[in-house]
């Protein structure tokens, strides 16, 4: 098999943490109250970190958690340099970052530096004063541009990219929402602003940021401009990031066609550390809404190429929309036929505003099926808070609140999220998915739950380092429905196996070669052994299989290749 990683020794991968780490995000609003006032908080937070311990997590990722109108859920930024006081002092961050960093977990935040709210004072200065040199901050047109009706991110809701302000008696451009002015991230001063602001968040404990709407951040802006991607930003900003802490990452928020991938990962590695997967989040959901993996695959294989130090970061759901913007038009009408089909779990014309198991009928076969094939996705796993639990969602909340609902971890009112009568979005109650039935406690005293099923699988999947660090072969298994990735790193390989279908089904893999005779399966009993290397494997309908090759007395080959 090959190796892409030549020349990166052992003690280096210590250093490289994020090659093969267990990321966990959440929303501090909305995953514990300490305070008692309904709004998640730093405290809570804290009370909450032995839980993720325990669960195996490595690095927490933050949704925005400054000072802020909270119009987005915090994307929307008035202040870089204070926590919005609903969720604590700076104080209780840094003890969160302290205490995290006891228990050996990285707490990346993030970052977002395409756009400021409207009520940032650097816009309120700039809208008010043309002299101010915050005006130049921002983007700026006297007449309305003729594309203002083009490029909007929130299709249906938003209905332009340039809005009218009557105090600066302009135009301003805005990528997402118009309370979003976005910042002139070309101009010097503004890439100065931002990596202060980077340095101030590094020195309180951070170990990166997930750099939220890449591609705006790095394209020129202005009426009229082409969009042409500044990829050296990114070089810049991790520069920057290195010689203020060396171990620290940009994760980007990058939905990009995998031709691009190179251009944002840097051909020597020296732009963005990990970029979340877009392409096969999308062909993975077509794969479990079809029973086809041969898309994937294929996607599998797009964006195969990385260089030795960066990272894909593989995801399922996140806060947003599951954007489906990347598929056919036919292989996107499937998945919503299939996890979305009422118009109302739709959004933005291209996606669905659910939560995994509610669009999996709460199916724990097909849950299993999905986050097995997440965690065994050529790259980092990223969960997201309640995935562990099965949590479901609330579509009587407007656009992507329904999937943003408090944690639930008790049978308590509230889900135990707050003592508070009113919970700052309400907790899902009753229904197959509501926390009567849902929730931490109770699934921790269920040696079956799907709690206790996630804690094993993270366990064994960091026993599996080939999977971060390796390269991987797609086998042919003579079915569609089924696919069967093997991975390699060190003289160690991995096979892992997920069906598609919902009935049993046999396929054949043919290994060969010395040593790969037998297979032992890491989860569960069968295994399977063959003299001649061909191995023909029952699985059950949505099955999975991990299998470690040749036995399991397997040791990591530390000499260098
Ligand atoms: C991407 C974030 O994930 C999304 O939640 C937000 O609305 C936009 N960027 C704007 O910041």
């Amino acid at each position: 098999m090959r190796t892409a990683y030549v020349g990166l020794d052992f003690f280096v991968i210590k250093d490289l943490w994020y090659k093969n780490a267990i990321v966990y995000c959440l929303h501090v609003g909305t995953f514990m109250d300490a305070d008692g006032d309904g709004i998640g908080d730093f405290n809570g937070l804290e009370n909450r970190l032995d839980y993720l311990a325990g669960l195996g997590v490595e690095a927490i990722w933050l949704m925005p958690f400054q000072k802020s109108p909270r119009r987005d859920d915090g994307y929307d930024v008035s202040d870089y340099y204070q926590v919005d006081p609903c969720y604590g002092t700076l104080g209780d961050f840094v003890e969160l970052t302290h205490e995290a960093e006891q228990r050996g977990i990285r707490v990346l935040i993030d970052l977002v530096i395409n756009h400021t709210s409207d009520q940032h004072p650097w816009f309120q200065e700039a809208r008010r004063d043309p002299d101010s040199k915050y005006r130049d901050y921002y983007v700026w047109s006297k007449k309305k541009p003729p594309d203002a009706n083009e490029g909007m991110v929130f299709p249906g809701v938003q209905k332009t990219t340039w809005t009218y302000d009557k105090v600066a008696r302009a135009y301003y451009f805005h990528r997402f929402y118009d309370f979003q002015p976005d910042l002139n991230t070309r101009h010097p001063a503004v890439q100065d602003e931002i990596r202060k602001i980077m340095g101030f968040w590094l020195e309180l404990g951070v170990a990166g940021f997930r750099v939220d709407a890449v591609p705006f951040v790095i394209q020129s802006k202005g009426p009229g401009v082409k969009n042409v991607e500044h990829y050296d930003m990114l070089r810049d900003l991790r520069e920057f990031l290195q010689w203020r802490r060396g171990d620290a990452v940009i994760l980007a928020e990058a939905n990009i066609v995998p031709k691009n991938d190179m251009q944002y990962f840097g051909d020597d590695g020296d732009r963005a550390h990990m970029m979340f997967n877009f392409q096969v989040n999308q062909h993975a959901f077509y794969a479990l809404a079809a029973a086809d993996a041969r898309p994937l695959a294929r996607a599998l294989e797009k964006t195969r190429e990385r260089p030795a130090t960066g990272q894909w970061a593989q995801f399922l759901r996140n806060h947003d929309e599951l954007d489906l913007g990347r598929l056919t038009k036919a292989q996107r009408e499937r998945v919503f036929d299939a996890f979305g089909p009422d118009k109302d779990m739709q959004l933005y014309d291209r996606g669905i505003r659910r939560r995994l198991a509610p669009m999996l009928n709460g199916d724990r076969r097909r849950l299993e099926l999905a986050y097995s094939l997440m965690f065994t996705l050529p790259g980092t796993p990223v969960i997201r808070y309640g995935d562990e639990i099965g949590m479901g969602d609330d579509l009587d909340l407007p656009e992507r609140n329904g999937a943003r609902t408090p944690m639930q971890w008790s049978h308590e009112p509230n889900g135990g999220f707050t003592r508070a009568k009113k919970p700052v979005l309400p907790v899902v109650s009753g229904g197959p998915f509501g926390f009567e039935k849902v929730n931490v406690a109770a699934q921790r005293r269920d040696p079956d739950s799907m709690l206790n099923w996630t804690e094993r699988i993270i366990r064994m999947r960091k026993e599996v380092p080939e999977i971060g660090w390796g390269d991987f072969e797609i086998l042919s298994t003579g079915r569609n429905d089924v696919l069967a990735i093997l991975y390699g790193w060190r003289n160690n390989e991995v096979l892992c196996v997920h069906n598609f279908r919902d009935a049993a089904v046999e396929i054949e893999v043919r290994l060969g070669g010395p040593g790969r005779a037998s297979l032992v399966n890491l989860l569960s009993d069968d295994h399977s052994d063959s003299p001649s290397g061909r191995h023909r494997i029952v699985m059950e309908p949505y099955g999975y299989r991990w299998f470690r090759v040749g036995g399991l007395g397997y040791v990591l080959d530390r000499t260098p290749f």
